[in-house]
């Protein structure tokens, strides 16, 4: 019997990286946890309140985090698990405009990403976990047994993204979702505490032209090689 482990799934925005590590989560019986809605949540509640967060000191942003509560509730309907602030849904609010513009920067603030980076910590003690984000591999869990790195093409994960927002109702031009996902990846990329990178150990999945059940077994595949799941999953 192996004993359960920890994955990390890193990679640049829109690149599918929450759909494969559900997915994973799923077929391994793990907890799956989604970092970017743990950002995007904090982003919410600090826009909501207007926090004047470009002017606070860390301190003010560290007493801010305090009045902060991020739960994650599976929902029977979408089949997904919804996030909650301070025990309200706000699964809709955080994937909207007003949050995507700006939770790239928010998320640079060092105390903020000290408290989620701890938070995620916790979570992990059992193992048995698949977590997916932009430091997962490097800065979270730099010991986790499986290091994903996602990347695509930029043109298709903007494309896929568009359509994913439009289905939900979100009313974005493609311009504008292409616009977001570079600023986005530049910022991730560039900012001083914790930046996106693909880990040393990590291995590199594009999924340009993959589909979602392909990406599952190619993770599958790896999990058999590297013996780290029992033969029936
Ligand atoms: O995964 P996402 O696109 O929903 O994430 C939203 C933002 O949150 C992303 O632009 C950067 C930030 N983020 C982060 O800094 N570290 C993580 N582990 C996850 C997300």
């Amino acid at each position: 019997m192996n004993q359960p482990i920890i994955i990390a799934i890193d990679g640049y925005s829109s690149c599918g990286k929450s759909t494969i590590a559900k997915a994973l989560a799923k077929r391994l019986n793990y907890v799956f946890v989604d970092t970017g809605a743990m950002y995007r949540a904090v982003c919410f509640y600090i826009l909501r309140n207007e926090i004047d967060w470009q002017h606070s000191s860390e301190q003010e942003i560290e007493n801010t985090l305090d009045n902060i509560t991020i739960t994650f509730e599976y929902n029977s309907d979408s089949q997904q698990s919804d996030t909650y602030l301070n025990g309200e849904n706000v699964e809709q609010e955080i994937r909207g405009k007003a949050v995507s513009e700006v939770v790239s920067e928010i998320s640079q603030i060092k105390s903020i990403r000290k408290r989620m980076v701890s938070l995620q910590q916790k979570v992990g003690v059992k193992k048995g976990l698949v977590m997916d984000g932009r430091d997962i591999g490097t800065q979270v869990f730099p010991n986790a047994e499986l290091k994903i790195f996602m990347t695509a093409d930029p043109k298709i994960r903007a494309q896929r993204r568009f359509s994913e927002l439009k289905l939900k109702g979100k009313q974005l031009t493609i311009e504008e979702v292409e616009e977001n996902l570079s600023t986005r990846d530049y910022n991730d990329t560039n900012r001083k505490e914790n930046p996106l990178r693909k880990a040393s150990d990590a291995i590199e999945l594009d999924n340009t032209y993959l589909n979602q059940e392909e990406q599952l077994n190619w993770a599958l595949r790896v999990l058999h090689e590297k013996n780290l799941v029992n033969s029936h999953f």
